[in-house]
């Protein structure tokens, strides 16, 4: 070959390597209604990612200072547990993304629990909480940890008694609902109040959404393009949270072994929901693992490859081969076909996604009284 030709070709190359960047950019520099047509299944609705709305909050319990400041007490106090020795922050501690850095969570007793802790960022954007979506809201979901005998092990009684005992918190109560007592309604309301001001800092990508259209990588953008088209994964991660708030069967639920977790089904008694997690949301997702409702990843090209293979179709044993309940993965997933290059820049989009929680310190909790005190129980 000439070396006038071999300067031509590496020229041309060259300049539809550029030319095909250059068009990823501008296309996803138009508003998100004009970006390209996202690679979806039949029946699944298109909704779009974007920035974060404003959190929502009940009519009866507005998000108020007074609120979130004793929330963020509560959240921090280990004396809502049993043994006074666990608080909601043991399992949810901001420095390890408000998850617990483990596969599954530690409770009372140091008892292994059965499923990973997830994070409480943006949870208050959520109408089904938990990964088999057993509450509806933050209110109804904050009791359940106090009396979980493998997480808080405590009871409502016992808890509430604990903090009408300490003045401060007597005090605090009064001002926040303007109640004389503390019940079980207002610690699970200023609870909720805390945990809906917990939320994902911007990230890159809000800010490439804002029009800084040079923020994002070549790589981080041709992440966001096959996230939302060959990678398939706007069929179930969409919308600001990146979830669709359903509940989808990715093969990851042991059925008949030993760590059998059949999610959604437990909840429901309804057969298409065997093995079905909620889809989580995944900003900040790169600070919160390890992933999965069981925390089996602690490697996120490992999720990938799984993805990229058409996720886990486990087989059923002999002993279950007959069995109507043993569930088939999602039809959403297939195999992907994608190569190295094409992961690597879906790592780096999930990357400009996640931007670090800010730590928060625990707060000065308000003191037992001492022993002449004479408060009333
Ligand atoms: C022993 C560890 C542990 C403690 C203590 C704990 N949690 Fe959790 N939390 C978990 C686990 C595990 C899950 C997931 C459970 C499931 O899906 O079955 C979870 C789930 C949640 C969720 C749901 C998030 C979502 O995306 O749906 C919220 C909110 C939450 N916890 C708040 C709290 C609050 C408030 C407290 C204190 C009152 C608390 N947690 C105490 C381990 C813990
Ligand atoms: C069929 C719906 C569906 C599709 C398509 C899908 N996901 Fe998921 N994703 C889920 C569900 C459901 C879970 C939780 C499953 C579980 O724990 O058993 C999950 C979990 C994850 C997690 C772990 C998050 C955490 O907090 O534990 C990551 C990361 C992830 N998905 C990324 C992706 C990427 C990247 C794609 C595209 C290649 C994709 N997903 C496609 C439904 C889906």
């Amino acid at each position: 070959m000439s070396r006038q030709l071999t300067f031509l070709l590496i020229a041309l190359c060259a300049s539809s390597a550029l030319g095909g960047e250059t068009d990823l950019r501008a296309l996803y520099s138009q508003p998100p209604e004009d970006w390209p047509a996202p690679h979806l299944s039949e029946g699944v609705e298109h909704r779009e990612l974007g920035p974060l709305p404003p959190m929502p909050e009940p009519e009866d319990n507005p998000t108020t200072p007074a609120r979130v400041e004793l929330g963020r007490q509560l959240f921090f106090d280990p004396r809502l547990s049993g043994s006074r020795q666990i608080a909601c922050a043991s399992c949810h501690d901001p420095q390890l993304g408000w998850g617990d850095g483990r596969r599954k969570a530690i409770g009372h007793d140091r008892q292994i629990g059965h499923r990973n802790s997830q994070t409480i960022l943006n949870s208050g954007y959520l109408s089904s909480l938990f990964w088999d979506g057993r509450a509806d809201s933050l209110e109804e979901q904050a009791l359940a940890p106090i009396v979980d005998p493998s997480e808080m092990h405590n009871t409502l009684e016992e808890a509430a008694a604990t903090l009408n005992a300490i003045p401060g918190y007597r005090a605090a109560f009064a001002n926040a609902f303007q109640v004389e007592r503390i019940s079980r309604e207002e610690i699970a309301q200023a609870l909720a109040a805390f945990q809906r001001t917990v939320v994902s800092r911007r990230s890159r990508f809000d800010r490439f959404l804002d029009g800084e259209h040079e923020v994002l990588t070549t790589a981080e953008l041709r992440g966001l393009h096959i996230f939302r088209t060959s990678g398939r994964c706007l069929n179930c991660h969409n919308g600001p949270l990146f979830t669709d708030g359903q509940f989808h069967n990715l093969g990851l639920h042991f059925f008949g072994r030993r760590l059998e977790d059949l999610g959604r089904y437990e909840i429901t008694g309804d057969k298409s929901d065997v093995g079905a997690f909620r889809t989580p949301g995944l900003r900040d997702v790169m600070f919160t693992g390890p992933w999965m409702h069981n925390g089996l990843f602690h490697d996120m090209d490992g999720i990938l490859r799984m993805y990229n293979s058409g996720m886990a179709r486990p087989k059923p044993r002999e002993a279950h081969r007959d069995d109507p309940l043993f569930p088939t993965t999602s039809s959403l997933l297939k195999r992907l076909h994608l190569d190295e290059d094409d992961l690597a820049a879906l790592r780096a989009f999930l990357e400009a996604i996640s931007t670090r929680p800010r730590n928060m310190e625990p707060p000065e909790l308000p003191p037992e009284p001492g022993p002449d005190a004479a408060t009333p129980r």
